[in-house]
């Protein structure tokens, strides 16, 4: 195991004093993949991201990423892997291109290559004629594309990210994944979670996160099949039903208050 994998985890576990946020995860993400992490809110998400970043140490588990350990060289991962965090990691009081700089100055690239790097990020985020403009006056979806350009200054061949289109409109949800799918035909493996269903249908594969565990894994018709359900959601919550036992009566976007045993509480 291990060659041809960008992402291996064996019973990944983040424990917050008593409270378990992840729970055991397996992953195996191939290279080139677009591997999606689809879950409601608080299912552990961001957290098994957090630890696949080398971001937060493990409680228990193990990982290794782009071929590097999860607990001892998260210096190589930080360096090889391109970052979006669920909040913009953007400054706001800086133009387009003075953000953009910024990320190529952390990733000390050369001055020779920098500039050509930037030109064509800006192109491909469809920036152009905009890189004087304020981060803080762009909108949502232009913001968003220009977060991505900076996570890729480097050219990582992982690329994470977290929840990168919530809250933007469907316009720019459906550009930025263009923008995802030209990435993943260069070759570039791509892990991202997401609570949209339309995304995790657009992914190579999906793994069901809930209450901080996987539920299942496969490819998007595969998990359908499987459970011959109507579409991804009806699958989801089939398996989040046999998980706890319980009936949801609700859809996948008003689960955000369920967890294992405390239905409806907001524990
Ligand atoms: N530093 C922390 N200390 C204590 N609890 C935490 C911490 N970080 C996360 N949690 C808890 O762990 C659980 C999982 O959180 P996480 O952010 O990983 O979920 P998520 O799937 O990313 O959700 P969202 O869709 O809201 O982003 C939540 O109940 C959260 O409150
Ligand atoms: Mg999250």
């Amino acid at each position: 195991m291990g060659e041809g994998m960008a992402i291996v985890t064996t019973n990944l576990t983040k424990r917050f004093k008593d409270f378990t946020a992840v729970s055991g995860i397996d992953l195996e993400v191939s290279r080139g993949q677009i591997y999606g992490l689809l879950g409601p809110n608080g299912a552990g998400k961001s957290t098994t991201i957090r630890m696949i970043c080398g971001v937060l140490t493990p409680s228990e588990g193990e990982g290794k990423v782009l071929g590097y350990d999860i607990y001892t060289q998260t210096e190589n991962i930080k360096q090889s892997i391109g970052y979006m965090s669920q909040r913009f990691s953007l400054y706001e009081d800086l133009t387009v291109w003075e953000n953009l700089d910024f990320y190529a100055s952390i990733y000390s690239l050369a001055n020779t290559v920098k500039k050509d790097r930037m030109t064509e990020l800006v192109r491909m985020a469809g920036l152009e004629r905009k890189e004087r403009v304020l981060a803080a006056h762009l909108s949502g979806g232009w913001k968003q594309r220009l977060a991505l350009g900076c996570a890729l200054v480097h050219k990582p061949r992982l690329l994470i990210l977290d929840e990168p289109t919530a809250g933007v409109d469907p316009v720019s949800r459906r550009i930025f994944w263009e923008l995802i799918f030209r990435l993943a035909e260069q070759g570039v493996t791509i892990l991202v979670t997401t609570h949209y269903m339309d995304e995790a249908e657009s992914c190579d594969r999906v793994a069901f996160i809930f209450g901080g565990k996987v539920l299942a894994v496969g490819t998007p018709s595969e998990l359908i099949e499987r459970r011959r359900g109507k579409n991804l959601e009806d699958v989801f919550i089939s398996y989040v039903e046999e998980q706890t036992g319980q009936k949801v009566s609700s859809s996948f976007n008003e689960m955000k208050f369920i967890r294992e045993g405390q239905e409806g509480e907001n524990a």
